[in-house]
């Protein structure tokens, strides 16, 4: 093993020798395998064995992170494991989320090298050994498997697929701080130095791992591509869905605001935004088009906002926490609480602000603005508490 490497990786060789010393070293881990699961569990073993064929003569280990898939996948790896020390799994509860897992196999994996890639065969483990050599020779800090070079295919990805991947490729483009033809490869190799570096920053959400590193990169990373012909699923089924594309566009309003604003808050007041044109539009069929009594209008109105405002808030702005069966009932009875008592305090003080000779178009904007956060902040304690497990 190359000993500048070594120092990257945190030891020196001189340190090692002197370890060495204090107890017996085995041969020096070269690749960290991190493969992310849910519900894989007839792809692993098909998996396993060719990795061990292509990978012969490397010293590797492999680092699965499966989020408790309910087919049992981890405890096949578990299993596997006993008898075969490069096979590890890391398995979180009461956790999804294909990027955050990457990120937490790549952290539990010692290697000076990790390479990130599917459990369903789709990507091609065979130039593994070959980007193992590129990576190290021409010392990158990342090397990215893709489909769309010279020499690379989708493969009979479906055409909605290829045209979203095109879009979301041509849109990473605003936050990566470098030029790379397939952002949305789920296949790559890192340097351990330079994903240390960036770790810190990494926001984590959604399926777009390599977009996340690219972009969190604090200075242009050293990048090269290899192509590889993207293969059909070979078991199960992908987890791809709408909130698949909803934690991509998370992810990049992180990348472009995350440092100022929690992006959080910015979808909940832009939430918010959409319930008072709710408002309005209920307000104009009722009262202004039906004729009803304004008062019954407006608290009609009122209702309905805050209703797909919660509705809204609970599959994107709190997807993650998302509330189930009879919780919908208690997360909506307060935040209709909370935000009742934000409408009170937004309207006393505005009202203050105007006693106060505040301009009256200021002293609104301040109460709307205190009540948002005081909302905010309080459902984000009671309605959509984060709690260990769900
Ligand atoms: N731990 C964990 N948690 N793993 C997950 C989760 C999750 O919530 N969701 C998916 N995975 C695992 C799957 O088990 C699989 O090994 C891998 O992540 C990719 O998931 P697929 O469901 O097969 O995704 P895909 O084939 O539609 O998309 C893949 O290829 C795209 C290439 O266009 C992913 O790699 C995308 O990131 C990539 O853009
Ligand atoms: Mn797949």
């Amino acid at each position: 093993m190359d000993p500048t490497r070594l120092s990257a990786n945190g030891i020196a060789l001189s340190q090692r020798r002197t370890l060495e010393d204090s107890y017996p070293v085995g041969p020096a881990l070269e690749l960290g395998i991190v493969i992310p699961t849910y519900n894989e569990i007839e792809n692993i073993l098909l998996l396993l064995a060719t990795l061990e064929k292509t990978l012969r003569g490397i010293e590797w280990e492999v680092v699965f992170v499966d989020d408790n898939s309910p087919d049992k996948t981890a405890e096949l790896i578990r299993f596997l494991g006993l008898t075969n020390r490069r096979i590890r799994v890391l398995e979180r509860i009461g956790r999804r989320g294909l990027s955050s897992a990457c990120i937490e196999g790549m952290l539990a994996t010692p290697a000076p090298y990790i390479a990130v890639m599917d459990a369903d065969m789709q990507h091609d483990e065979s130039i593994l050994p070959m980007m193992l050599e590129r990576i190290k020779s021409e010392n990158l800090d990342v090397l990215v498997g893709s489909r769309k070079i010279e020499g690379g295919s989708m493969g009979e990805f479906a055409r909605k697929r290829v045209w979203l991947s095109d879009l979301g490729t041509r849109i990473s483009k605003l936050v990566c701080r470098c030029d790379v033809s397939d952002a949305m490869s789920g296949f790559f190799l890192v340097d351990r130095a330079y994903f240390q570096q960036v770790a810190p920053r990494l926001t984590g959400a959604g399926f777009k791992i390599l977009v996340d590193l690219l972009s969190s990169s604090p200075s242009p990373p050293r990048l090269g591509e290899v192509p590889y012909h993207f293969r059909n699923r070979q078991q199960g089924e992908s987890k791809l869905d709408i909130n698949v594309e909803l934690e991509y566009l998370y992810l990049l309003v992180d990348k472009v605001i995350g440092k100022w604003v929690p992006t959080r808050f910015v979808i909940y007041v832009l939430v918010g935004t959409f319930g008072l044109l709710v408002h309005l539009g209920v307000l104009a069929l009722l009262y202004y088009r039906g004729h009803a009594d304004f008062t019954v209008s407006q608290v009609t109105a009122t209702f309905t906002a805050m209703t797909i405002n919660f509705l809204l808030n609970n599959v994107v702005t709190f997807r993650d926490r998302r509330l189930r069966g009879w919780r919908i009932v208690t997360g909506l009875l307060t935040f209709y609480l909370a935000c009742s008592v934000g409408a009170l305090m937004n309207v006393s003080l505005a009202k203050f602000l105007l006693d106060s000779h505040v301009v009256w178009y200021l002293a609104g904007i301040l109460g709307m603005a205190t009540s948002s956060v005081w909302n905010y902040g309080v459902n984000t304690v009671m309605t959509w508490r984060r709690s260990l497990l769900h």
